[in-house]
């Protein structure tokens, strides 16, 4: 077997992190031959809780897993980490305002981003899921120097997935056939799920993309599926961010097969006219463990639009952190 991967996942006690964790454990990212080092990072009051989780895994006996570590300092989880998943973050609590939700996060990627520029092992890769993902992985970045800026994605994976399962439903397509789907943006309302370069097997898709049913059904269905599914499961969604979490390390560390592309969010680099430094969703492949922007695809006046407005709503965030000094 190969050297133990170290990993750090925080919001360790959360959700979303009870469906990552079994998974990391059971080699769904780095290989079946790969063994886990698992450092678990929540605040104080939820150690106890990340206690159990861990306890629960102990109790799978998974052959993989090295060793657990739990902690509620951040120099901690992040000393000597290969691979961590920023997924706690601060809910959005009842008479909140957006610049409170704002502060009480960058705070946290602040303290987080500074930590992985300070302990991380030189191989790290940063996967933000907790929201706002883009802005929070645009603030760690910030405070991480040292670390190349590719380094730093956000989560917009689960996106990806929602609109591949809409399109293999749709298309009555198996997912397995689909490519070329990329969702430029924010992880938020305004993200712009995009079918233009889409393909079956290989073959352009035409038929069953109408833009009435892009414009009015197919966007807000992908944009707004997680509220969909908190109105429908009565809780938001966490196993399926989970997965999407894992798909993005795992491609990350693996490669993206062939030609085809996903979806992931890193600091732009001006590419497709979007705003150097802002953390959008772009498409990309993986290769020699580096995501590469997919170059040199047309853009017509509808995405342009569409890009645009998103990209904005990245720009007004990342105007609010800089007032709020987060990235001083
Ligand atoms: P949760 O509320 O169940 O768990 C969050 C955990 O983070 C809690 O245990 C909390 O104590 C912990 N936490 C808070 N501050 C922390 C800090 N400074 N350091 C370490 N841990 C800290 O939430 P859940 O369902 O697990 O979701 C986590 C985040 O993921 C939320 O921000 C949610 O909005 C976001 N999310 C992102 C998605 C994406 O596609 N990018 C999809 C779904 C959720």
């Amino acid at each position: 077997s190969s050297a133990p991967v170290t990993v750090t996942v925080t919001g360790a006690a959360g959700k979303i992190a009870y469906s990552l964790l079994f998974r990391v454990a059971s080699g769904l990212v780095f290989g079946p031959d790969t063994p886990v080092r698992l450092r678990l990072l929540d605040v104080p009051t939820a150690v106890a809780a990340a206690e159990g989780v861990a306890m629960e895994i102990e109790d799978c006996a998974l052959p993989l897993v090295d060793s657990i570590e739990i902690t509620d300092e951040a120099d901690v989880a992040f000393d000597g980490t290969n691979a961590a998943f920023l997924v706690g973050a601060m809910p959005r609590g009842k008479g909140m305002e957006r610049s409170d939700l704002l502060s009480a996060n960058g705070a946290i990627f602040r303290d987080q981003g500074r930590s992985i520029n300070a302990g991380a092992a030189d191989d790290i890769r940063v996967v933000v899921v907790g929201n706002p993902a883009n802005t929070n992985a645009y603030i760690a970045h910030k405070h991480a120097p040292d670390v190349p800026a590719g380094r730093f994605t956000a989560l917009m994976r689960l996106d990806h997935n929602r609109a591949l399962s809409q399109l293999a439903a749709r298309l009555v397509a198996p997912v397995a056939e689909l490519d070329g789907v990329v969702v430029w943006g924010n992880h938020s309302a305004t993200q712009f799920p995009d079918v233009s370069y889409l393909t079956r097997a290989g073959e352009p898709v035409t038929a069953g993309l109408e833009r009435d049913w892009l414009v009015d059904t197919f966007i807000p269905r992908v944009a707004n599926r997680g509220s969909e599914i908190i109105a429908v499961r009565g809780s938001s969604s966490a196993a399926s961010a989970a997965g999407a979490a894992v798909d993005q390390m795992h491609d990350w560390v693996h490669g993206t097969p062939g030609q085809s592309w996903t979806t992931v969010a890193l600091p732009s680099e001006g590419h497709y006219g979007t705003v150097p430094g802002v953390v959008t969703g772009l498409p990309c492949r993986s290769r020699g463990g580096e995501w590469e922007v997919v170059e040199g695809l047309a853009i017509d006046d509808f995405q342009r639009a569409r890009i645009d407005a998103s990209v904005a709503e990245l720009v007004s965030e990342r105007d609010a952190v800089h007032a709020l000094n987060l990235t001083d």
